[in-house]
């Protein structure tokens, strides 16, 4: 993290460089980690900046971008990476015109000359390799696991969006990059922003003390209506029409449960300490059913079990003009607790309800990678969210088929790897069959 693009970021003294590298460098002996590996580590750990990469350059990504270079003055997004031109130049826009979520001390944190936006499906290697620090990846479900992988190898700290993929495979293939970013000591944080929510983070604590007595049940919600989509445009491809409208393919999204539902079956999971044991379910296509809508579903409702024999229940739904509901439900013993974003609240024994303040829970996000990072003790999600979007993955599974999916089937022998071989912006690319329960093929 040099300043040769006349940076005037803040000057860390050898004493902090010292002493965070020397953490690192002892750690990283203990694994036997590669002397270079460890250079570039303890260079983020010590000097001024944290230049990031951005790929995928959509809302989200833009928005985290935005988040990290509030979370710290030492950010400053050196790259952007997308398939698209105009995604990366509206990025591009958004990151340096001064406005009120992004004021000139941040805009002046942006070095992103047209060298350094590349664009392509292979772009995101040359975005790795650009200098950058860090990553933060934001790009379409589909492409997460295998872009995570190659800034691992490539000795970056990374910012993930949810889900992290879209089938076992990916699943499989993020655990092991995690487990790579743990010996080479990189940071990994995950889009589930509730992990770092401080109401949500006080409501587990106070469950793990007893609060609600033994955990019985745990319902997780996501019923909303619909998301948005774009009407086709003579000059696209069927792949471009797709990704253009990513939500609507399995291959590119994992479907709704998976794309946005993660978030309450990761406050499931986390509750549960543990991942399911199986699951069994349904969903179907009910209301969305036009073209325009790909092929997924527009309501899942499934039972997942647990070790210690308790149930957790999850139900997503995406269909305008139904009653909305976002949020977690934990039964116990002694007491119920119930969770949103920004609201926590326990009832009968130990009754309770969060009144503090707190950050943003985006930007808490980028806080506390940063600060874990710097302390040379980085965090490291990856398994644990691989392991939420695995769980969504089987109750897709479950619903898609009509038939039971154990965590030993979904981790360990699945087959199921979504998406064509290569992608290409040619003529024609089908779009996948509606699942049909008991006729399509749990693989
Ligand atoms: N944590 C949250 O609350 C939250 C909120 C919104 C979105 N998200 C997640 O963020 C991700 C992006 O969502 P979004 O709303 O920004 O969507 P979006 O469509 O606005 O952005 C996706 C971007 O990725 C680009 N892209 C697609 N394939 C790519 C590839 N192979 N390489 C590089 N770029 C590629 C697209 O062109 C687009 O610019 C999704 O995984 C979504 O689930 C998380």
């Amino acid at each position: 993290m040099n300043t040769q693009n006349g940076s005037t970021g803040r000057s860390v003294t050898r004493r902090d460089f010292v002493k965070a590298t020397a953490a690192i460098v002892g750690a990283a002996g203990a694994v036997g980690i590669a002397p270079s590996v460890i250079a570039r580590t303890a260079h983020a750990a010590g000097s001024d900046e944290i230049k990031v990469a951005l790929i995928g350059c959509g809302g989200r990504g833009t928005g985290a971008a935005v988040d990290s270079l509030h979370a710290s003055p030492r950010i400053r997004i050196w790259a952007l990476s997308d398939v698209f031109q105009d995604r990366m130049d509206q990025a591009h826009a958004g990151l340096t015109n001064i406005s009120e979520s992004v004021p000139e001390e941040c805009v002046k944190r942006v070095s992103v000359p047209k060298e350094r936006m590349f664009l392509g499906f292979d772009a995101y290697k040359e975005a790795i390799n650009s200098g950058v620090d860090m990553v933060i990846l934001a790009q379409i479900p589909h492409f997460r696991a295998a872009h995570f992988e190659a800034a691992i190898n490539a000795g970056k700290h990374v910012f993930m969006e949810k889900p992290v993929g879209v089938d076992p495979f990916q699943m499989r293939q993020v655990i092991a990059a995690g487990a790579i970013a743990d010996q080479k000591k990189l940071g990994v944080v995950t889009g589930t922003q509730r992990r770092h929510e401080q109401c949500y983070l006080e409501a587990m604590k106070r469950i793990q003390d007893g609060a609600i007595g033994k955990v019985l049940n745990a319902s997780v919600y996501w019923n909303q209506g619909g998301l948005w989509s774009h009407e086709r445009r003579a000059e696209w491809s069927d792949l471009e029409y797709q990704m253009r409208n990513w939500l609507y393919y399995t291959w590119l999204s994992g479907d709704h449960i998976v794309e946005q539902h993660v978030h309450n079956i990761d406050v499931m999971n986390w509750v549960m300490g543990s991942v399911p044991t199986k699951v069994t379910g349904m969903g179907g296509r009910q209301v969305r059913t036009e073209p325009l809508f790909g092929h997924i579903n527009d309501h899942f409702a499934l039972q997942y079990e647990y070790p210690n024999g308790v149930v957790g229940q999850s139900f997503c739904r995406q269909i305008p003009g139904c009653v909305d509901r976002v949020e977690e439900v934990v039964t116990g013993t002694e007491g119920r607790m119930v969770t949103s974003s920004g609201r926590a609240e326990i009832t009968g024994k130990s009754p309770w309800r969060f009144s503090g303040q707190q950050n943003s829970p985006y930007r808490q996000e980028h806080i506390d990678l940063i600060k874990s990072i710097e302390a040379g003790k980085p965090l490291n999600e990856a398994k644990q969210i691989a392991e939420s979007t695995l769980t969504a993955i089987m109750g897709r599974m479950a619903a898609y088929t009509g038939q039971e999916v154990t965590w030993d089937f979904a981790m360990n022998k699945s087959k199921l790897k979504l998406g064509p071989e290569r992608y290409e912006f040619g003529p024609s690319l089908a779009v996948d069959e509606v699942a049909m329960p008991g006729r399509t093929k749990l693989i």
